[in-house]
């Protein structure tokens, strides 16, 4: 149940020449949901279209069959340092490995969905996209590779992709399937609240949780959902829309001598700049088409000189928000070219961290406040410096649930979890305890969290301990970083006691990680194959399969960010 909305997963058009009629087979690899919405597009498209299809998540694909497909559609979506979604990580080693079969008479297309704030933009669609090539697959169409923004682009490539198909389809095109056109929207009603519609939700309370002296700013922030009707799930997460600071909108247009008032257009609406800098754009990331548009209107040679050195550049832009580099590089610019520079604004997921079975209509969630700084300025994160400070004053937020399927309670709940949540990856972990207190699930639970300081950033200990006290939580395992010389992180901990980590696993364990994804989760997984190897008498090559079957039957999860 991505934005997209519930499509009944086999709409399937009616086989009309048995045997000859060629099968578009449409392989989704996502995450968030995202990449399965563009796929269930891509078939709403074909049924109209009149096309036999087959939809199919690539954690469900058989990778052997591959030889046998006339033409297919690619939708999958990167993580982090280039990483495939845990669904696509079978499929995407497959067409690399010496197993892949010759593709000669396969024809394809490719959509690949990423973040170009991020070094390995979109790689994993580039991977399938390269080695379905190398097989002799031919590409009717260029891959199109989607930045966070992507709507418009998606509808385009699919109605052209489609349309590149025509000839071979038409064959099997008979009048009785022209009558599939409607996408059919079945299961489950859509949620009346999403992305694009989201619900205007009023603040309860938000409390810094971190102490007086810790070096962070962490709140528990309560929201209520009171009759939104929304619905969510232990592991899901909260879209937030945030706005601009208004001192940064301020700042931003002072320094570039612009009228607050000038009227600018943005995806086709007109409104002032002030508006547009406040709830349109995104400023407090910086991104390579900024710095393009922004030399190219300004004719800045200084960031021009920047902009040769690619590594340079990276540097320059990985600490530095919109206005740093306008501050830097400031020229003349008019308000609607520097509105066509900047990026959509897109909303933040925040991991929920409460369960409707306790809180009911409420939606809690464990926010840093991202707060610092640099070059002489006060600088904020968007969506953090939004909940954190200005949605006190304001007190409504708007937002929307964003499922995660891949990052679920174990159905049983007889089945023992083991949860790793450092800093604000603890928020799941709140949500996974108070669901299973008020199921009385009886399956073992045991909770590595860390963070600096015991004083100052055991975040929600009182609840823990009480939990500790009640039987449900059998085990808490806590690395505080800075309380000795030397550092302790939750790694360290999964380590020192890899002996039952390996037990629970045997007796069916769960294990989730949250928080980090550059650091803390890689550590993490070398630590698992570590503790798989030791105590389970493994080679690495075997506790590293291990681990892999461990994620292919989602007894192994991850949420990191
Ligand atoms: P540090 O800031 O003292 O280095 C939550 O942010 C906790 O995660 C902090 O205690 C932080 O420690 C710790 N942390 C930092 N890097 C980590 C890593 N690579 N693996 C696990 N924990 C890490």
């Amino acid at each position: 149940a991505a934005q997209g909305g519930a499509v009944a997963p086999s709409l399937q058009a009616a086989p009309v020449s048995a045997g000859e009629a060629p099968t578009l087979t449409i392989l989704y690899g996502s995450q968030t949901g995202n990449a399965k919405a563009l796929a269930h597009e891509c078939q709403a498209k074909a049924e109209g279209a009149g096309y036999n299809s087959k939809l199919v998540s690539m954690a469900d694909y058989k990778a052997r069959n591959l030889k046998s497909e006339t033409h297919v559609a690619v939708f999958v979506s990167t993580h982090g340092e280039g990483d495939a979604p845990d669904d696509a990580i079978e499929l995407h080693e497959y067409v690399a490995s010496k197993k892949a079969p010759k593709l000669a008479n396969t024809k394809y297309g490719v959509v690949s969905l990423g973040d170009s704030s991020y070094e390995f933009f979109c790689q994993t669609g580039k991977d399938f996209d390269e080695r379905l090539s190398k097989l002799g697959a031919t590409a009717v169409i260029d891959r199109l590779d989607c930045d966070v923004d992507y709507e418009a682009e998606a509808e385009a490539w699919l109605n052209r992709f489609i349309d590149s198909l025509k000839e071979d389809f038409t064959a099997s095109a008979a009048p009785a399937v022209a009558a599939q056109t409607g996408v059919a929207v079945a299961g489950a009603p859509a949620q009346t609240y999403t992305k694009k519609a989201p619900y205007t939700a009023s603040l309860i309370e938000s409390q810094k949780i971190t102490g007086r002296d810790s070096i962070k700013d962490i709140r528990h922030i309560e929201i209520s959902l009171e009759d939104s009707g929304i619905t969510y799930k232990p592991g899901d997460a909260l879209g937030v829309w945030f706005k601009n600071a208004p001192s940064l909108v301020n700042d931003l247009i002072a320094l570039l001598s612009l009228d607050e008032n000038a009227e600018v257009v943005v995806a086709e609406s007109a409104m002032t700049l002030k508006e547009a800098l406040t709830s349109k754009l995104e400023l407090t990331l910086s991104y390579p088409n900024f710095i393009k548009a922004y030399q190219a209107a300004t004719g800045s040679e200084s960031l021009a000189a920047l902009m040769e050195d690619k590594a340079q550049l990276r540097t320059y832009m990985a600490d530095r928000q919109i206005i740093d580099i306008v501050r830097d590089h400031v020229g003349s610019i008019s308000a609607q070219q520097l509105v066509d520079a900047l990026r959509p604004l897109t909303p933040r997921l925040y991991s929920i961290a409460s369960s409707q079975a306790d809180v009911e209509d409420e939606v809690h969630l464990t926010v840093a406040h991202v707060d610092y700084e640099a070059f002489g300025e006060r600088h904020q994160g968007g969506a953090s410096g939004y909940l954190c400070e200005y949605l006190e004053e304001n007190g409504e937020v708007e937002v929307f649930v964003e499922n995660n399927d891949n990052f679920r309670l174990p159905a049983d709940p007889n089945t023992p979890v083991i949860m790793v949540g450092p800093g604000t990856g603890i928020a799941p972990f709140r949500s996974f305890m108070q669901e299973r207190d008020v199921q009385e699930a009886e399956g073992k639970n045991w909770l590595f969290f860390g963070n600096p300081h015991f004083t100052q950033d055991f975040l929600y200990q009182v609840e823990w301990q009480g939990y500790v006290k009640e039987g449900l939580l059998d085990k808490i395992t806590l690395a505080f970083s800075r309380d000795q010389e030397e550092k302790v992180y939750v790694q360290h901990r999964l380590l020192e006691n890899g002996k039952e980590v390996f037990e629970w696993l045997e007796q069916g364990a769960h294990f989730y990680v949250c928080g980090d994804a550059m650091h803390m989760a890689k550590d993490v997984e070398e630590a698992l194959i570590k503790i798989v190897q030791e105590h389970g008498g493994k080679s690495e090559a075997e506790a590293k399969s291990y681990v892999v079957e461990l994620r292919k039957a989602k007894r192994y999860q991850k949420d990191v960010y």
